[in-house]
């Protein structure tokens, strides 16, 4: 598939280059759950160039899509770039620009949220996508263990305030949060 090419070229250049794409232990728990969600519409906070969007969009039913928010305009560009060369560009929506601007303006429904933009700021990208996420909808939060100490209020707020159902899945170095919106 034209995608995993693309996936292993991106994965080359993180081994010469810092790159901080997602690590295989939670990619592989990231395209898990959009399986055992049987997602459609996901909302991606924190694009870099590409990498974990290409990993979801394969997996993606023909109709599905992402719509992804990246602050860095080089990195949005490569990705824009990346998502074309693997073929799925048809399911792929980037806006560019802080997160915390951007997804007030986005009016669409999403069974998925991917959080993995500035780490403290976690919380504040839930709140804003709370109302645009489906009730059974699913929230995926990359590296909750290593940086722990910068998203406790995220931690608390899906683990302890009773509107989602929290796991944790450890892999070790790093962690992942799994929550489903239970209102
Ligand atoms: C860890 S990287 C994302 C990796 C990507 N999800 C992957 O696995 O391929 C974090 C990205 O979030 C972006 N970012 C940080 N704060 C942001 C914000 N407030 N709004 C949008 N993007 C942000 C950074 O520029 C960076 O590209």
């Amino acid at each position: 598939m034209e995608s995993d090419i693309v996936l292993r070229e991106i994965e080359d250049l993180s081994k010469r280059t810092f790159l901080p794409i997602i690590r295989p232990a939670m990619a592989k728990h990231l395209v898990d759950t959009v399986r055992r969600f049987s997602v459609k519409n996901v909302l991606e906070v924190g694009t870099l160039i590409g990498y974990s969007a290409i990993l979801m969009a394969e997996h993606l039913p023909q109709d599905g899509r992402i719509v992804s928010i990246e602050i860095n305009p080089n990195s949005a560009r490569l990705a824009k770039e990346n998502v074309r060369k693997a073929g799925l560009a048809d399911k792929f929506e980037l806006h560019i620009g802080d997160a915390l601007t951007v997804i007030p303006g986005i009016k669409d429904k999403f069974d998925m949220v991917f959080l993995d933009a500035t780490k403290d700021e976690y919380l504040k990208y839930l709140k804003l996508s709370e109302n645009k996420l489906e009730r059974g909808g699913v929230v995926f939060a990359d590296n909750v263990k290593m940086s722990a100490h910068e998203m406790r209020d995220y931690l608390d707020y899906v683990r302890n305030s009773g509107r989602y159902k929290s796991e944790y899945i450890d892999v070790g170095f790093d962690g992942v949060e799994i929550s489903t919106k239970l209102f």
